[in-house]
């Protein structure tokens, strides 16, 4: 397989393997759609790390497969294209992407589909379809304005240009920069402290962010609401409280 869900200690990690570049073909887009389904249902995974090994994120969609596809071919295809890095981002678990070397087109695309990127000081990102003379079409004209605002994805967009590590960190494209031998390590940290979280708690504020963004301020008012206090009939909000009360502020263990 191509991509693999590994799992230990509540943290998943969906590891791409596809020498050299980790090329996303379709086999491997359908399979990231799989993966992403077991990551949501079983609840071993608490938190999941998106990675693509040591060397390489991924250098994208996979061009010599797309090469031969024509007009009516990726009318057909585009659409599970889209829904396969849709049921990455829709995971109801924090997600971390941990990239190293090249993220670029659908690779780049993968990674916006993560509530955090963690990228190595090696790592290279973009949007480099303008020159195939395309346009992202994995979510990238999408997720990458509502994540650094439409100019800044535009100019990534129109150029096709690579930012290194240092610039996505300012353009706010990643989270966190780290020497590339650590950003395995360090993503899964990060994703460890937050899989001992409370999870239901975890999924709504998921939720009420990523739905309450597409929506008017009222409906994701409303979306957060409803899930404040829904989770009034939580354990772990009954646990959260009295961890408080008894023992004072952080240090209540989630079952
Ligand atoms: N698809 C298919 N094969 C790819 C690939 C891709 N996206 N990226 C790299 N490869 C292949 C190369 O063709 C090469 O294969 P051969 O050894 O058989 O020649 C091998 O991987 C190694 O690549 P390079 O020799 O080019 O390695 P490099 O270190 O000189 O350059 C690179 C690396 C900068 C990533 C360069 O390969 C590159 O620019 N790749 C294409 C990036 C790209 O355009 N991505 C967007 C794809 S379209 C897309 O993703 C659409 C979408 O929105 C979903």
């Amino acid at each position: 397989m191509t991509v693999n869900l590994e799992v230990a200690d509540g943290v998943g990690t969906i590891l791409l393997n596809r020498p050299p570049m980790n090329a996303l073909d379709v086999a491997t887009q359908d399979r990231l759609r799989e993966l992403a389904v077991e990551a949501t249902r079983r609840d071993d995974v608490r938190a999941v790390v998106l990675y693509g090994g040591e060397k390489v994120f991924a250098a994208g969609a996979d061009i010599k497969e797309m090469r031969d596809m024509d007009h009516a071919a990726m009318i057909a295809r585009s659409r599970d294209l889209q829904e396969s890095f849709t049921a990455i981002a829709r995971i109801p678990k924090p997600v971390v992407a941990a990239v190293t070397g090249y993220a670029l087109g659908g690779g780049c695309e993968l990674a916006l589909c993560a509530d955090f990127r963690v990228a190595g000081e090696n790592a290279k990102l973009g949007q480099p379809e303008i020159l195939l003379g395309l346009i992202p079409g994995a979510g990238g004209t999408q997720r990458l304005a509502r994540l650094i605002g439409p100019s800044k994805a535009k100019d990534l967009i129109f150029t096709g240009r690579q930012v290194k590590a240092d610039e996505a960190l300012t353009l706010g494209l990643v989270d966190r920069v780290v020497p590339a031998a650590e950003v395995y390590q360090e993503a899964h940290r990060w994703a460890s402290r937050l899989a001992a979280g409370p999870a239901i708690a975890l999924r709504a504020a998921k939720e009420s962010v990523d739905f309450g963004l597409e929506a008017d301020i009222d409906t994701g008012l409303a979306i957060e609401r409803n899930w404040f206090a829904g989770l009034f009939a939580t354990e772990d909000r009954e646990t959260g409280m009295r961890s408080f009360v008894e023992d004072g502020p952080g240090k209540a263990t989630f079952r």
